[in-house]
């Protein structure tokens, strides 16, 4: 939202305002005036073991593009591993803006040597141009020959040839398609308040890692940077990728990836950002959410109704609407009062079912004020970002005139972790399980050049009052049921060269690029890392108030490394075809390249009103998201799924599936967590040689195995799929499906149903049926599908433990794998599952066995039914899931 008053139209209209602004300010060079730049000699070149360093010096005139060349840096490359070189160019002269370490901690260097990297670095010395290639092939990965390196202070430049029409995926965030148009594209990095997800500009969240694909392998690259930038593909004169950043240094780090497995490079680059935090088995649980709730019993009828539809809700969430005049930290006594949320509260939990709010990071200004503590607490701590005056930074957010925490402080931790405890407190505030962090870019209402903001906040009607007249107080509810200031003399306001921000300045619509810091930092280096930090103030928040306890944490800007600490929702989508089909690559960039896996978009669209259509297809699709979340915006009208029978049923059917998966996502997650495997794969990461999978981004894989394949044009009932060479087998009726290599034209998909298939060599284990709760879920005993691939063979996993702690002291870890007509399920099973393998179906099974033997004790026949027609032989086993188990058919 950009503001409260503003209608969809409006803020249409506005963007298409800013990004004509944009284009106007950004920058355009002749890319021959960059390169007849005279880059740098490499002087002095030493090397000991794995560590390369070097002197560079101007090569000949400066060519000053856009601020006076540096004379001298100072080269380092580092074999940190056998699959990571580190390259990293500083100014030789004055210390220079890092990204600090506190946020983005280093990976340790292992010092590997050369001769046994599987990637090596290459260099020329006058002028000094790089590459990075593969050992074994010799294959060049990134090269900047022909293109010198431009060292300006505030002005980056780094170039490198692609191959043509390489397969780029990654930078973000942005929409646009999953593999990257090399053709003129510019991907801007700049955190934005980005109502609509405009397609092509920067949007909420910043990471400066790519992954390319090639039929000989897969590698990354990443560049650590905050600053501002601006990412060029283009196919000028062959292929290339260029970065043109305002700040801080050129800190790369070069991933080799692998020449047969993509997720390779996603394990590597979590190396360097970070292994997504685990979250609890409830959050894969639905969520209900809406900006507009308009008072307690509002949010409690939204929570019967579900029931009464019998749709599994297990996370209600309440937005802004709950409070005191949007104050963060307080409840609305009226419309809100906290006695009445606390009752919604405690009847959730007495279900079994969950509740987060929303909190913001702007605090209402109020210094006249003594009755809003929140706001004077921070002030005592001084916790507050300063402007370049220092004096508070004022801003516009929600409740009107604002000030936002400075992330830096030294007292924030005290500051945020003393908020949560007392608003969340279980005994006397609102016991949340999860939070909701927002408008943390950060957003700013106030128009440029925001003189007087008080005016501006009167003038845009902030906070709104509340349209409606308050509830009855007693209605009854749920009757049914460190760094030093750098001396600086940059223009930071508008620097020379003017990345392409579609909101025009740098500092329009957020903080300003010389607020400062308590560290002495300004927000024209960190702008980018805001959500980051506030993700981990908020964890740190929660951890207190519920030591032990893995938080889910949503957020909405992010920076690389995020999943580390918190999830990400996809932001102010709107309710149309065209961004319910863009969901799937936001949400693969996020949870396959930038390791954020908890991941997913508003369901059935924020902005806009939705339609049954779009919300059935849009409630099916969302139940394969990691993070599945119905949320829409206040002007919108109602898209509960239980307002229409055909989404209901289409939210019930899809779900079934989801829950029934739960245990075999949750597996894929802890995988995640242990090694960086992304729970989510594009198609081309398990066929990476078929080069018809490059492009696809509208079908996905949700864990190693289950095959998504919505149906995305609007009023359709059909879709074109691709099926790799490969053997799948539909989820719902089991059978082997014919004709894979190439497009499959699915029809007769009704709008309650998507198709889902089991790749092939799988063993997956599901619970026998869904519930309405994870905690009932997991009550429900355990079948295996055994899905042969090619070989005949299946192999799986599953992990359980008791769904929430961070460090659990009891695990249950099985493998099951299927073999010449013998299947094995061997583990450890220290978490009691407390429940049954109930059945095993075996797929693909021409005619039924004459035995089958279950722990070497041969089964009746009454316990085996083989559906001919579908090939599926089904055998009933019903034993206690706390032992190896093995069964034999033959
Ligand atoms: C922002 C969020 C949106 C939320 C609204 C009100 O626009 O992106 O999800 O509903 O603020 O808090």
């Amino acid at each position: 939202m950009v503001a409260p008053t503003d209608s969809y139209r409006h803020w249409t209209l506005l963007v298409l305002w800013l990004r004509l602004v944009s284009y106007i300010c950004a920058t355009n060079v002749d890319p021959a005036v960059l390169d007849a730049c005279p880059g740098y000699n490499a002087q002095n070149v030493k090397t000991e073991g794995g560590t390369l360093t070097a002197d560079l010096t101007l090569a000949g005139e400066a060519c000053n593009v856009f601020g006076e060349d540096l004379t001298a840096l100072s080269l380092r490359v580092d074999y940190e591993t056998k699959d990571r070189i580190h390259l990293k160019i500083v100014d030789a002269n004055s210390s220079r803006y890092e990204v600090p370490e506190s946020v983005f901690p280093r990976p340790s260097n292992q010092a590997v040597s050369p001769d046994s990297a599987s990637i090596q670095f290459n260099f020329t010395t006058s002028p000094f141009t790089f590459s990075i290639y593969r050992s074994s092939s010799q294959e060049v990965l990134f090269s900047t020959a022909s293109h010198p390196i431009i060292f300006e202070p505030q002005y980056l430049r780094v170039k490198t040839n692609l191959p043509d029409n390489a397969n780029i995926y990654g930078f973000g965030e942005h929409t646009n398609p999953f593999h990257l148009p090399t053709d003129n594209m510019t991907l801007t990095l700049w955190s934005k308040e980005s109502p609509g997800l405009p397609t092509g500009t920067n949007l909420y969240g910043n990471h400066p890692v790519y992954f390319e694909h090639r039929t000989t392998g897969t590698h990354g690259v990443f560049f650590l940077n905050s600053n501002g930038m601006d990412v060029k593909l283009s196919n000028t004169g062959g292929t290339s990728l260029e970065y043109n950043a305002i700040g801080g240094v050129m800190d790369y780090y070069f991933l080799a990836g692998s020449e047969s497995d993509p997720a390779e490079v996603a394990r590597q680059y979590a190396e360097v950002a970070g292994l997504p935090a685990e979250v609890a088995y409830w959050s894969f649980g639905f969520h209900q959410c809406r900006f507009g709730y308009k008072d307690f019993v509002n949010v409690a009828e939204v929570i019967s109704k579900y029931a009464a539809a019998g749709i599994p809700l297990e996370t209600m969430w309440t937005d802004i609407d709950y409070m005191d005049r949007r104050r963060i930290f307080t409840v609305d006594p009226q419309f809100f009062p906290m006695n009445r949320m606390r009752d919604v509260v405690d009847y959730l939990h007495s279900h079994d079912q969950h509740f987060i709010l929303m909190t913001d990071p702007a605090v209402a200004y109020l210094p006249d004020d003594p009755g809003y503590l929140s706001f004077h607490r921070g002030k005592d701590l001084n916790v507050y970002l300063k402007a370049d005056n220092g004096s508070d930074f004022i801003a516009i957010v929600w409740p009107g005139v604002t000030v936002y925490p400075d992330w830096f402080n030294p007292n924030v931790t005290e500051f945020w972790n003393n908020e949560f405890r007392e608003f969340y407190d279980p005994e006397t505030g609102l016991d949340i399980d999860g939070a909701w962090i927002d408008m943390n870019e950060p957003s700013n209402f106030c128009n440029l050049p925001c003189d007087d903001p008080f005016q501006q906040a009167r003038d845009q009607g902030l906070p709104p009052p509340r349209t409606s007249s308050p509830p009855d107080p007693n209605a009854p509810i749920f009757q049914n049921d460190s760094q030093s200031q750098l001396a600086r003399r940059d223009d930071i306001l508008n620097p020379p060269y003017a990345i392409n921000n579609a909101a025009g300045p740098l500092s329009s619509k957020t903080s300003m690029t010389n607020a400062t810091h308590a560290n002495g930092l300004q927000e024209y280096d960190v702008h980018n890392l805001y959500g980051m930090m506030m993700s981990i103030a908020t964890r740190t928040a929660m951890l207190a108030r519920r030591p032990g306890k893995r938080p889910l944490i949503i957020t909405r800007s992010t920076f690389a490394g995020v999943g580390a600490h918190v999830g990400k929702w996809l932001g102010d989508n709107i309710s149309l075809w065209e961004q319910y089909r863009f969901s799937i690559g936001g949400m693969l960039n996020f949870a396959t390249i930038f390791q954020v896996p908890m991941v997913g978009s508003d369901i059935c669209g924020f902005n806009g009103n939705t339609t049954e259509t779009l919300c059935a297809r849009w409630a099916t699709l969302g139940a394969f998201y990691p993070f599945m979340r119905n949320h829409n915006e206040i002007h919108a009208n109602d898209q509960e799924y239980y307002l229409w029978p055909s989404v209901t049923q289409a939210a019930k059917s899809s779900m079934d599936i989801r829950y029934r998966l739960m245990d075999y996502f949750y597996t894929a997650f802890h995988q995640a967590h242990t090694d960086g495997t992304p729970v989510l794969h594009p198609l081309w990461f398990k066929y990476p040689k078929d080069a018809n999978t490059f492009s696809l981004d509208l079908q996905f894989f949700f864990g190693d195995s289950i095959l998504v394949s919505p149906v995305t044009e609007e009023n359709s009932t059909s879709v074109d799929i691709y099926l790799p060479d490969d053997i799948f087998y539909n989820f719902t009726s089991l059978a082997p499906v014919e004709g894979t290599g190439s497009n499959v034209s699915l029809t007769n998909i009704d709008f309650t149903t998507i198709p889902v298939h089991i790749k092939g060599g799988v063993v997956l284990p599901l619970r026998v049926e869904s519930a309405m709760t994870t905690t009932e879920l997991r009550k429900k005993d355990f079948e295996f599908v055994v899905a042969t691939g090619q070989d005949g063979t299946a192999s799986g996993r599953l992990y359980i433990d008791d769904g929430e702690s961070i460090e659990p002291s009891q695990m249950t870890t099985v493998d099951m794998s299927f073999k010449e007509g013998k299947l094995d399920i061997k583990g450890t099973f220290d978490f009691p599952t407390g429940v049954n393998v109930a059945r095993v179906r075996f797929l693909n099974v021409e005619k039924a066995p004459k035995k089958v033997k279950v722990n070497g004790k041969t089964l009746g026949h009454s316990r085996i039914k083989h559906d001919a027609t579908n090939k599926v032989l089904d055998v009933t086993v019903d034993v206690a899931f706390d032992k190896d188990l093995s069964l034999e058919l033959s």
